[in-house]
């Protein structure tokens, strides 16, 4: 196996607490879940929903996180609403279900109903209150919410800077790939036994990935890949895609994955025998030589964004991952009370083609795959167990799958007597990073 040194670390902003050593605690403690539920959920911009579900007045999300529940809404007006889903009445849940849409939101305990603005516009026997009701003070109670890349994110806290800035630079190199127009084609929940923080960690390095998911080394060089470590604890990693794993030894010819896609983009997989290294570097113009008449429009992408793969980290839970025509968003959400269970959701985007594209340049529209050509209806939420993937009944993607098979047992270490602290390599530097802060949201000196 050679020796590749990876590109430099790219780091914007250090955590202000020193590198301290992260310990089991962090992953078993009920007081450290608890801690994170105080300070840290209820201060942090989180990614609720897709804008693309609250398209007219009257769709409403859900959004579970922890112990609470949040009720997302677009307004008669057009706006986006984010409500604590509690009825002001006797505290019931207001909507249970997690999507749908209604004419108002109708408390199933007594029958308080509230507009789309989380107005109270109507209480049966309103008369029996003797003092009568304040609608202003007894609607539903707000917090805020805002929108970046088709993505509902919402704060708690009225004092956290906005979203925008709060996500900083990582949201910037998301942008251009214009996730707002990707069709959703995947929905999924897994339940883990692990928490949040270790599946989390599991998606910021990408060290294991030669040991649990040897099918990579086909497609991507990720031992050069290039870490980049920005403020508030988000980190992003950008890996040499179109290409293959060059620790290895380098193959003759295209194997059969670089095949199919220098296929799908016009390229001759022949021409590459004894040079498959410089397919990577070729892509970006195979791309825009083949994109209109596949119907995809790669304005604004750059070189690099046609040949290789990014994923970005948003402190505290949610990864992005991104490529020309798909991308990948997943998110932990922690057990209200357990700090060995989380929840792990996947949302999985496709640009679909369209023909106004290849219309637009002139050219006969012929799609890869002409399934693509059939609108895609959204997609049920699926949820389901750990064990449900283990014993394949399940399936998140072959890379997913693989992470969690692997994860329980991460947790369970956590909890031994033989186990004290993290040793982190250079390949880890991410892990390190979120956690520095980490402390530093949470305060913790531990
Ligand atoms: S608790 Fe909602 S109407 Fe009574
Ligand atoms: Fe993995």
């Amino acid at each position: 196996m050679t020796q590749v040194k990876a590109r430099p670390t790219v780091t914007y902003q250090t955590a202000p607490r020193k590198s301290r050593p992260v310990t089991a605690e962090r992953y078993i403690s009920k007081d450290w879940l608890a801690r994170e539920f105080e300070v840290l959920f209820s201060r942090i911009w989180q990614f609720a929903c897709l804008e693309r579900d609250l398209a007219e007045p009257g769709d409403y999300r859900v959004f579970n996180i922890g112990k609470e529940s949040i009720l997302l809404s677009r307004t008669n007006e057009g706006e986006l609403a984010a409500f604590y889903n509690v009825c002001q009445h006797r505290g019931a849940r207001v909507m249970v279900n997690d999507f749908g849409w209604v004419h108002n939101f109708v408390c199933p305990y007594h029958g308080w109903t509230y507009g789309y603005d989380g107005k109270l516009n109507h209480v049966p026997d309103r008369e029996r209150f003797s003092g009568g009701i304040d609608c202003e003070v007894h609607s539903l109670q707000t917090l805020r919410v805002d929108t970046w890349a088709g993505l509902v994110w919402i704060c708690m806290d009225p004092d956290t800077p906005p979203l925008l800035e709060f996500l900083g630079p990582a949201a910037d190199r998301i942008t251009p790939f214009r996730l707002q127009d990707m069709t959703l084609i995947g929905d999924q929940t897994v339940r883990l036994d692990c928490n949040w923080k270790a599946v989390f960690d599991n998606f910021q390095e990408l060290y294991h990935v030669e040991h649990i998911h040897p099918q990579h080394k086909f497609m991507f060089d990720c031992p050069t890949s290039e870490v980049h470590l920005f403020a508030n604890g988000h980190t992003g990693v950008v890996i040499d895609g179109h290409t293959v794993n060059t620790r290895l030894p380098i193959p003759d010819e295209p194997n059969p994955y670089l095949r199919m896609q220098l296929q799908k983009f016009g390229g001759d997989p022949g021409a590459y025998r004894g040079r498959v290294l410089d397919i990577r570097g070729d892509f970006p113009a195979l791309r825009r030589a083949a994109g209109p008449g596949l119907g995809y429009d790669y304005d604004g992408l750059t070189d690099l964004h046609l040949s290789d793969i990014e994923q970005y980290n948003f402190f505290p839970n949610t990864m992005i991952t991104v490529q020309p025509e798909d991308a990948l968003i997943v998110r932990a959400r922690p057990h209200p009370t357990d700090p060995d269970q989380c929840l792990w959701d996947k949302f999985t985007l496709h640009m679909q083609p369209r023909e106004e594209v290849a219309r637009r340049a002139g050219v006969a529209f012929k799609p890869a795959d002409p399934k693509d050509l059939a609108p895609v209806p959204r997609p049920e939420h699926d949820e389901f167990t750990q064990d449900d993937v283990i014993s394949g009944n399940k399936t998140m993607t072959i890379t997913i799958d693989q992470d969690v098979h692997l994860i329980r047992d991460i947790q369970a270490g956590m909890h031994s007597r033989g186990f004290r602290a993290q040793k982190l390599c250079e390949d880890e530097a991410r892990i390190q990073h979120y956690h520095d802060w980490l402390d530093h949201f949470l305060g913790s000196n531990a």
